[in-house]
């Protein structure tokens, strides 16, 4: 079995292109961090999903988790997310309250529209102060639908994993 993990959060599908992107190339495990309840994947009510991610962040929420993440397996974790709201989803924040990444090495991914990774690097170091923290890679969502493989190839080239 695969020491390493490609672990992502997705609800329009683009940082789940990037994830199976990863997975393909490093010949990783994939696995979805599932929400509890499902957040509505239908573009056209983004409003909705704004309004509702804007409340869960301003109120600090932990949404829940459905499924268990077996990090205890893995040495190396991609973690992948969209940027909402200029940083992650407030589920990543439930991942590192439920999840000791200490000895991991941790690679962090996201999608965006213009924000880049938000800062959330950095975010990430701060919640897993005993894992490895490699260089990340943020996509810009147009490129993330398109399949931005060769970014993604040499972006794994420069932090050694292929
Ligand atoms: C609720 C919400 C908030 C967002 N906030 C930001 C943001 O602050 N900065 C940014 O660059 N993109 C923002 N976006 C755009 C997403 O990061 C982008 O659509 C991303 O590709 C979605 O990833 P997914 O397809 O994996 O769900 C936001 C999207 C949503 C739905």
């Amino acid at each position: 079995m695969s020491k390493t993990l490609v672990l992502y959060f997705s609800v329009y599908g683009t940082a789940k292109n990037v994830a199976e992107e990863i997975a393909r190339r490093t010949d990783a495990d994939i696995l979805e961090i599932e929400p509890a309840v499902p957040y509505d994947s239908d573009r056209s009510h983004y409003n909705d999903l704004a309004k509702l991610a804007k409340k869960e962040h301003d109120e600090d929420q932990r949404p829940a988790i459905k499924n268990v993440i077996p990090v205890e397996k893995y040495d190396t974790i991609y973690l992948g997310y969209p940027m909402w709201w200029y940083t992650f989803p407030m589920i990543i924040y439930t991942l590192f309250d439920q999840y000791d990444f200490s000895g991991k090495t941790l690679i962090p991914f996201n999608t965006h529209m213009g924000s880049g990774d938000g800062g959330t690097y950095k975010t990430v170091k701060r919640l897993a102060p005993n894992a490895t923290v490699l260089e990340g890679l943020p996509v810009e969502m147009t490129q993330a639908e398109r399949g931005d493989a060769e970014r993604i190839n040499k972006w794994l080239k420069a932090i050694k994993q292929v």
